[in-house]
């Protein structure tokens, strides 16, 4: 084997296990056919209800307009995610849904915390931190 071809299969190995330690966390695919349950009409004052949620109990790690730079979340790996981005925007209600009611590693199991509803809530402030 060549050198350079020896360097790229090197290079190639550790950027694998590189983007294999940050693998972008995925909610099952059953989570995308959850439907949520306030209408289109209610989403304004639903998401109103969301943001005092969010500051009650998710602002201290995703920060207050929810970039994921609270002060909470200075210490934990992984970071608290970047709400505002695209990553997280462009996935299905039903999967942000899921995930804050399901967690991983530092962000909290909120499921058996925050009610159903409350939890749909914030997914429609969530939705209004898109930037
Ligand atoms: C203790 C810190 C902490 C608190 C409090 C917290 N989170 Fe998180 N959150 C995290 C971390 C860390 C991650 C990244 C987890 C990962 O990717 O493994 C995360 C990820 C998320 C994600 C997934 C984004 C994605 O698709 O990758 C959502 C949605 C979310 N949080 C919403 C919330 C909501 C809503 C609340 C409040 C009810 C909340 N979080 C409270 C730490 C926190």
């Amino acid at each position: 084997m060549k050198k350079t071809s020896i360097f790229t299969l090197i290079a190639f190995v550790l950027l694998s296990f590189n983007s294999f330690g940050q693998e972008a966390w995925k909610a099952p695919e059953s989570a995308t056919s959850l439907i949520n349950p306030i209408s289109a009409k209610k989403a304004k004052a639903s998401a109103k209800r969301g943001a005092i949620t969010f500051n009650k109990f998710c602002i201290v790690c995703h920060g207050s307009k929810g970039a994921g730079d609270g002060p909470g979340g200075k210490s934990l790996t992984p970071k608290p995610a970047n709400l505002t981005s695209l990553r997280v925007q462009d996935q299905k209600g039903g999967e942000i849904f899921w995930k804050i009611s399901n967690g991983k590693g530092p962000m909290i199991k909120w499921g058996p915390i925050i009610k159903e509803s409350d939890r749909w809530d914030l997914v429609n402030y969530i939705r209004t931190l898109k930037n």
